[in-house]
């Protein structure tokens, strides 16, 4: 009788052990499994070396987004990026000269139909004071220049994520209108990257 008590308690014993241990052994893995989204110590110099931010620049550098943010006072057309027909210029804030404004033919939605106007709310190019050019810029540049306040019209990256992954003029480059080839990383995985990227502490390559 003393004998089978003892066993039973013994075999409750090792269960719980068992249990506890497998417990602790999920919990660990778990952890191990998510993507350092706050590193912090020993983690952090993995991720300091921009490949983050490398992973997703080519949506940035996608004729969509660059046509907007090309050299010179001009938007850009097409894939090659010839600059825009009618001579149309940037303008004092990036919305044309007073007698040919963006909005003279870009709407706030696309027009259907092959060559017709594209167009999202606020359709124009950054202003000249803060021209946000990045065709020319090697990575490093970009990352740098999009992350500096006196360039990107005072953003924390914060807003800047909130910016890249949600703004209507961005958000275009997915759904750019008859005849024009959409960015290519889908929008889920390049906001995903763009979090993950300034969650791990937004660092640019070097
Ligand atoms: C006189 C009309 C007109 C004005 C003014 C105008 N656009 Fe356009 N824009 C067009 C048309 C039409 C297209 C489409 C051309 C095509 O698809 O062949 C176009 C295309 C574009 C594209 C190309 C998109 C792409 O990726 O191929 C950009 C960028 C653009 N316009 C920006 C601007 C900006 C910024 C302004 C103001 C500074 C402006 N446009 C003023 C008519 C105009
Ligand atoms: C029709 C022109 C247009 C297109 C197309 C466009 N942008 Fe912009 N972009 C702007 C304007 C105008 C601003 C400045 C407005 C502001 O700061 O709120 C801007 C600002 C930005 C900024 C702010 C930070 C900085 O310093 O550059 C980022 C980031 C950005 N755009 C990313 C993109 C991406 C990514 C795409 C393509 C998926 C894109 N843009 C397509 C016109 C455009």
């Amino acid at each position: 009788m003393k004998q089978l008590q003892t066993s039973v308690l013994l075999a409750f014993a090792g269960m719980l052990l068992i249990f506890t241990g497998t417990m602790s052994l999920s919990r660990l893995t778990s952890a191990a499994e998510k993507p350092a989204t706050k590193t912090t110590g020993s983690a952090a110099p993995a991720k300091a070396d921009g490949a983050l931010f490398v992973d997703f620049v080519s949506v940035l550098r996608h004729p969509r987004c660059m046509n907007c943010h090309s050299l010179g006072d001009v938007p850009r057309q097409g894939d090659d990026g010839h600059p825009h027909t009618m001579n149309v210029r940037r303008g004092p804030e990036g919305h044309g000269m007073t007698a040919e404004k963006c909005n003279t033919c870009h709407q706030d939605h696309n027009l259907a139909g092959p060559h017709m106007p594209p167009g999202a709310p606020n359709w124009g190019l950054p202003p000249p004071t803060t021209p946000m050019i990045w065709q020319g810029l090697t990575d490093a540049q970009i990352c740098r220049s999009i992350k500096d306040p006196k360039q990107n019209k005072n953003r924390n990256i914060d807003q800047l994520v909130e910016h890249l992954t949600s703004d209507k003029l961005v958000m275009w480059g997915w759904d750019p209108g008859e005849g024009r080839l959409p960015v290519q990383m889908s929008h889920d995985e390049f906001s995903a990257k763009v979090k993950q990227w300034a969650d791990s502490g937004a660092a640019c390559p070097k």
